[in-house]
């Protein structure tokens, strides 16, 4: 709507218990082309009107029975928690500096002493609907700069979640191109984190914690990719050569993964160098012992020597479950940290395999 429409169709209020006043400050409005006028003669009405009619202005006279003008402004004010949003103009016949300071501290803008010219009577309102005009340009363009943020932060989620299902998509075919290299059914390391974070969580883990251990569970083995076939692929016994080749798998792991940015990347390196550590420090790349080897190396650890020990290797025949379990719990405190091996002990073993 263009600013001299909103004028002339803007809605204007008047209180006064004079109907002569009244019926002069609509002829004089009226005359000045402004169409949408209401007047309310009793004061104890006007908070009805105020909020049935939403007005862009009210002209609000002073001295009245019932409620007066002050009492009324304090009324309106307490209408609007948030202050009011459109300007009050007060009609008194006796505009002392008083009244007028009165007014101004109530909440008025303007004061106005009866009786007033036409020409002063219409410009006063003409200025005072410019100034409501001006505030509710400034609303209009808060509510679209608003609509605006809240579709960039829209926009910036959604880039987020993509970046992070990218992320996640990529940490996911790396652990399978590692995989791939030794288990031909493509599962190891899917089973070694799902057994993992069900220790985790019967070790107190919080389930952001256990998501994180998750995804990067399945990227401990990834440095085989740099392992020959012949020594990863080999039927029979390694010769120590090529024990300390496939060993150099957790180096090369974590070499791979160093410098990642995410949390699941982060602890996927710390997994890879660490997850063939010892509880009693006869483990490798580095001879680690007790709690110096992180506790998600220290729980791969076991999640990986079992879900290995119950599968079928080039080199091995698959375990039975019950065998399986009772190695892990016999090498608690030797090859593994003992709580740990109790947190897997109360798990469904047949459920893991
Ligand atoms: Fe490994
Ligand atoms: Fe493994």
């Amino acid at each position: 709507m263009a600013p001299h429409e909103f004028l002339c169709s803007a809605k204007i209020l008047i209180v006064d218990d004079d109907e002569n006043t009244l019926a002069l400050g609509k002829t004089l409005l009226r005359t000045a082309g402004y169409t949408n006028i209401i007047t309310a003669l009793d004061s104890r009405q006007v908070l009805a009107h105020f909020v049935e009619e939403d007005p862009d202005i009210v002209i609000l006279d002073v001295l009245m029975p019932h409620l007066n003008g002050f009492q009324l402004l304090e009324l309106l004010q307490r209408s609007a928690p948030g202050g009011l949003s459109l300007p009050i103009l007060m009609m008194t016949a006796l505009p002392t500096p008083e009244m007028r300071h009165l007014a101004l501290v109530g909440g008025a803008v303007d004061l106005i002493g009866k009786p007033f010219t036409a020409e002063d009577f219409v410009l006063r309102v003409r200025n005072l609907l410019n100034i409501r005009l001006a505030f509710r340009d400034v609303q209009q363009q808060n509510q679209v700069l608003f609509a605006e943020l809240l579709n960039r932060a829209e926009e910036v989620a959604d880039y987020q979640l993509e970046l992070n299902e990218a992320q996640l998509e990529v940490i996911a075919r790396l652990a399978h191109a590692g995989e791939q290299r030794d288990d031909q059914t493509g599962k190891h390391t899917q089973r070694v984190a799902v057994t993992s974070g069900l220790i985790a969580h019967g070790l107190g883990f919080s389930a952001g914690k256990v998501e994180v251990l998750q995804r990067a569970a399945p990227l401990h083995d990834v440095g085989k990719i740099g392992v020959p076939d012949s020594i990863l692929l080999k039927a029979g016994r390694l010769t120590p050569e090529e024990i300390r080749s496939m060993q150099q798998h957790c180096a090369m792991g974590s070499d791979l993964l160093s410098g990642g940015r995410s949390e699941i990347l982060q602890l996927a390196e710390d997994i890879a160098l660490s997850h063939h550590e010892k509880w009693d420090g006869c483990g490798y790349p580095r001879g680690l012992r007790g709690e110096s080897i992180p506790i998600e190396g220290r729980i791969l650890a076991v999640a990986d020597v079992f879900d290995a020990l119950t599968h079928e290797r080039p080199y091995k025949k698959a375990w039975a479950v019950e065998e399986a379990v009772a190695e892990i719990k016999l090498q608690s405190g030797r090859q593994f940290d003992p709580q740990i091996v109790e947190a897997f002990m109360a798990l469904r073993h047949e459920e893991l395999v």
